[in-house]
């Protein structure tokens, strides 16, 4: 069984505090840039899908932009970008911000039910427990977790009153602790476990699918985990029952993820960008409180990305991401309102990232 990886991506909470080359610095002349980039581009009411990527000269800032999302992609697993223009622009202004860096990284996968590429992770009063919750709207704690993509970005314009403190630890480093301490409950994780779609699936996908917790291809791990979705699936018809295995695994996973050696807790400010590779890092939230105040209250943007230089994906990883194939358009939650602007609008962005423009 693969157990020793040689990645940086193995990390631990010392080494993440010893050597801070994963955190990316923007200097002032690359956040006038940025500033003046989106607020010549901006439109009020118009549609995110609508802008163009050439619209966009981020200046020298994307060069570090970039660097930063290659130590996500291809290095630690996850980066931070400080120094976002944040002061001097308002919400709608920073989250088109988040959405042209996005535009320069990738395409854009959507993410739920009503299809939509960009998700403003703030507290609307979702139940993260119910059988359609998510945890983006939500005020809730939050389950160690993948998001459904290569790679997700979080931009951060407001942070709460107290709590929404950001958790991250490595699914490698986690796999490391897992076969060494018990190989069986390994072996385990290796076998499907079923996930619900919480209600977002579109029309020609079932409402849950199968994947490993863990599974290996070219010498890479790739990690898929999600607690609360694996709950709720157990409620959907022709769901197999989870065994006393599987049990004990996702119980022992999850007891790893928070180890203190392992799991490495963050703030994100005003102007921090997180960017991190899904296939090898696991995230959550503390629970947060929010100001009273509408305009100061936590405001973070989420986007999902498939980057041009992608890998193969394990061929257990095709159900869910579509297509495993390398620099392809993959992963996402389709939702029930993919229509042919949004086809459109990927197959724009693949092509000028000379990315296959087929989208299966
Ligand atoms: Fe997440």
């Amino acid at each position: 069984m693969p157990q020793d990886f040689d990645t940086s991506a193995a990390w631990r909470v010392e080494d993440l505090t010893r050597d801070r080359g994963w955190i990316f610095t923007l200097e002032d002349r690359d956040r006038v840039q940025l500033a003046a980039a989106v607020k010549a581009a901006f439109e009020p009411g118009r549609d995110l899908l609508d802008y163009r990527r050439e619209e966009f000269d981020l200046g020298p800032g994307l060069e570090t932009i970039s660097a930063a999302a290659r130590e996500a992609h291809f290095g630690r697993g996850v980066s931070l970008i400080k120094g976002l223009p944040r002061e001097g622009m308002d919400a709608e202004e920073f989250r088109l911000l988040t959405w042209a860096i996005g535009l320069h990284l990738g395409v854009a996968r959507p993410q739920g039910k009503a299809t939509h590429y960009l998700s403003e992770v703030r507290s609307a009063g979702m139940d993260y427990r119910s059988a359609g919750g998510r945890g983006y709207n939500s005020n809730a704690k939050l389950d160690f977790h993948v998001d459904s993509c290569d790679l997700v970005t979080l931009s951060c314009y407001n942070k709460a009153k107290a709590g929404g403190q950001s958790m991250v630890t490595s699914s490698v480093s986690a796999w490391q602790a897992l076969a060494a301490e018990r190989p069986d409950l390994a072996e385990t994780a290796r076998a499907p476990f079923y996930f619900s779609r919480n209600q977002e699936e579109a029309p020609d996908e079932a409402p849950y699918y199968g994947q490993p917790i863990y599974d290996f291809q070219d010498g890479r791990l790739f990690c898929k985990w999600n607690r609360n979705r694996v709950r709720t699936a157990q409620e959907l018809e022709g769901v197999p029952r989870l065994s006393d295995a599987q049990r004990e695994t996702a119980d022992l996973l999850d007891a790893i993820l928070r180890r203190p050696e392992l799991m490495f807790t963050m703030w994100l400010e005003p102007g921090d960008l997180q960017i991190m590779n899904n296939h090898v890092m696991l995230h959550s939230r503390t629970e947060f409180e929010d100001f009273e105040e509408p305009d100061q209250k936590r405001l973070l943007h989420r986007l999902w990305l498939a980057p041009p230089d992608s890998v193969l994906l394990p061929e257990s990883w095709r159900e869910y991401f579509r297509s495993i194939d390398p620099g392809t358009v993959r992963g996402g939650f389709r939702g029930h309102c993919y229509d042919e602007t949004r086809h459109a609008f990927e197959q724009r962005q693949a092509a000028s990232h000379g990315m296959p423009t087929t989208i299966v």
